[in-house]
């Protein structure tokens, strides 16, 4: 099965001034979704963006938007997102004893469950959810910042996770790349498998004109 491409670009790289102008060339442009990193300081250390910066966000875009979860114990704070039919959330299994309690929170609140794995966590984590999730999210940096560079074994392990679901009859379930995805890096994780892109700093967001900026990474993947 051959998913389309999508990008998602992520929302902590963009200019806080232009945030409407912004959010409407991606409506222009189709953007499939509007990656929004939430961050508590204490799963990874910084802190980004919030409940209410999605809120504003959504009365701002009709673009869907794909909210990562980079908090611990996600399962008891799903509510706290007003959660809109069609939005995927992602939630990191290194964050919770609980991931499929926080899955079935997501799938419950109407949202579209994505499991995020850091670059050193196995596949086999995802095992015993793969029924809960309509996504893994591949972290190609380790979480908390932007304008990281790509960890080279995430790669691989974005091919890993394409054969991994493939093999037991999930070919529907999207792998999103999360990270340095930059012009060139997007190609390599297109061929690697993954069709959702995250893209920030080193490609949509990167130094230039946005457009042509999504144009280039368009046309890697
Ligand atoms: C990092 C975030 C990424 C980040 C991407 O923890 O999950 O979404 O914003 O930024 P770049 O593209 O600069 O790596
Ligand atoms: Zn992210």
């Amino acid at each position: 099965m051959k998913l389309i491409s999508k990008l998602s670009p992520s929302m902590m790289c963009a200019d806080i001034g232009k945030i409407a102008e912004t959010v409407r060339l991606f409506e222009e442009e189709g953007i499939e979704y509007l990656h929004i990193d939430v961050m508590d300081g204490v799963f990874v250390p910084n802190y980004t963006l919030g409940t209410d910066f999605c809120r504003r966000l959504r009365r701002m875009s009709s673009v869907p938007l794909d909210i990562h979860l980079m908090i611990t114990e996600p399962e008891k704070k799903i509510g706290w997102f007003d959660i809109r039919p069609g939005e995927y959330v992602s939630v990191h299994a290194e964050a919770t004893a609980h991931l499929s309690r926080a899955l079935r929170e997501i799938r419950a609140a109407g949202g579209r469950p994505m499991a995020a794995l850091n670059p050193a966590t196995p596949l086999s984590a995802l095992d015993y959810v793969l029924d809960e999730i309509d996504a893994v999210l591949i972290m190609t940096v380790n979480p908390g910042f932007a304008g990281q560079k790509l960890i080279p074994s995430t790669l691989g392990k974005i091919a890993d996770c394409r054969r991994f679901l493939d093999e037991r009859g999930r070919g529907d379930i999207e792998i999103e790349a999360d990270g340095n995805v930059s012009f060139e890096n997007a190609r390599l994780m297109r061929e690697a498998g993954a069709n959702l892109f995250v893209a920030g700093s080193s490609s949509v967001f990167a130094p230039g004109d946005l457009r042509e900026n999504i144009r280039k990474t368009r046309s890697g993947i």
